[in-house]
């Protein structure tokens, strides 16, 4: 089949359009190549380009934003499938700079729906990645009162120092527990909301179109080329950034808290299996490892694998908006589609320095931590 990938030059994209290439697919790559992550990083697609930098057949770079109805509806052209993955990503920044943040993720999901809904086109499946940011805080348990919804911690709280979640009814520490897709939604930050748009939306015009459609709730991916230049997400490569310019990693809270990271190959693994099994279709499903591992876990691993012998700084300063912990329970897309995570995070961790190493990474966390600051959001 020909699938349309918007977003198809990103981290997660372009090892996407390699996979699907593989399978014997063809692919459209739909790209705006954003500076923020775009820039100073090597061409994501090498693998998909000639030595004279023309693609290889199968393969078509189409260069396009999503809030344009004229360039996607040219894109949407004999495509198949659509993957739709571009958007803007940076949970800190959306909470500023909120009319980019929903003019890219909500409006150009709106323009692709409506071609969708309005124009001919022979799409036969709709993917959408969603995120765990949707949630809000993670499943947790009360040892007295049992599973709980916590809500956001409060400033005052944040304060104190006192970074565990508490039960809403008897105010006990509650402990993590795997959060499944039956969790109530709670986002906490515009990216969050942004993102439950997206999926909601996909969802909806699927089904009254007859498009089946499946979203993924990715966990927090990690890997080569996440880019190194986006000081606003993926704490992987911020950290590794940090490392490579001999800067200590900088951890909010105490670094305790707790993600589930997950390997950009287990994400085009799953993106793989929604595309082409029927069970899939009207779902929403997790996209994690399913094991938690902590921020100074994390911090610590890359120090060590990095042979860098800086300790990470513990500031005790929290940014708004942030949850405590949050991993997935992924035995509905285990059972409906077979998904299996396959690298460890170990493993994985060693992928990602190995590509780290031979990048020239811009350490732009200051600038963003300062910007966060000036603002209120990070304290
Ligand atoms: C967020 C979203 C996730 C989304 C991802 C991509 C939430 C809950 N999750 O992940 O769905 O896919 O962004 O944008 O909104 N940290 C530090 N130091 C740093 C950077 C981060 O200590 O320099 C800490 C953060 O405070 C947080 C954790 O690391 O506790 C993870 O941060 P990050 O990588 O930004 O991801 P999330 O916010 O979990």
């Amino acid at each position: 089949m020909k699938v349309l990938v918007t977003g198809g030059a990103g981290f997660v994209g372009s090892f996407l359009c390699e996979d699907l290439r593989r399978a014997g697919h063809e692919v459209r790559i739909f790209d705006n190549y954003e500076p923020q992550v775009h820039a100073g990083s090597q061409s994501n697609i090498g693998a998909l380009l000639k030595p004279d930098g023309t693609p290889l057949k199968g393969v078509e770079i189409v260069y396009g934003d999503v809030r344009s109805p004229t360039q996607l509806d040219s894109a949407l052209k004999g495509v198949d499938a659509v993957v739709h993955l571009a958007a803007q990503v940076g949970v800190g920044q959306s909470m500023y700079e909120i009319h980019r943040y929903v003019d890219h993720n909500t409006v150009g999901t709106a323009v692709l729906l409506e071609l969708l809904a309005s124009r001919r086109h022979a799409v036969k499946k709709l993917v959408v990645a969603s995120s765990m940011s949707i949630y809000g805080e993670g499943g947790a348990r009360c040892a007295d009162c049992g599973i709980i919804t916590p809500s956001l911690r409060s400033g005052a709280q944040m304060k104190r120092g006192e970074w565990e979640v508490t039960c809403p009814a008897c105010g006990k520490t509650a402990t993590p527990v795997a959060t499944n897709e039956e969790k109530p939604v709670l986002p906490t930050s515009i990216y969050a909301i942004t993102k439950r748009d997206q999926e909601e939306m996909c969802l909806v015009v699927g089904r009254a179109y007859d498009i089946p459609t499946v979203a993924l709730r990715f966990f927090n991916i990690y890997g080569p080329r996440q880019s190194l230049g986006n000081p606003y997400t993926g704490v992987a490569a911020i950290f590794s950034s940090r490392l490579l310019n001999n800067n200590a990693p900088v951890i909010f809270e105490d670094g305790d808290q707790t993600r589930d990271f997950v390997h950009v190959s287990d994400i085009v693994q799953a993106l793989s299996l929604a595309l082409v099994k029927d069970e899939a279709n009207g779902q929403v499903f997790n996209v994690g490892a399913g094991i938690p591992i902590s921020i100074k876990e994390v911090a610590t691993t890359l120090s060590r694998k990095m042979r860098r012998d800086i300790a990470p700084q513990i500031e005790n300063k929290f940014r708004e908006g942030d949850i405590r912990h949050c991993y997935a329970d992924i035995g509905k897309i285990r059972r409906y589609l077979g998904y299996k995570p396959k690298v460890a995070f170990e493993d994985g961790v060693s992928d990602l320095i190995a590509w780290v190493e031979e990048q020239k990474a811009e350490d732009r966390f200051e600038q963003a931590a300062a910007e966060l600051a000036k603002r209120g959001l990070a304290r």
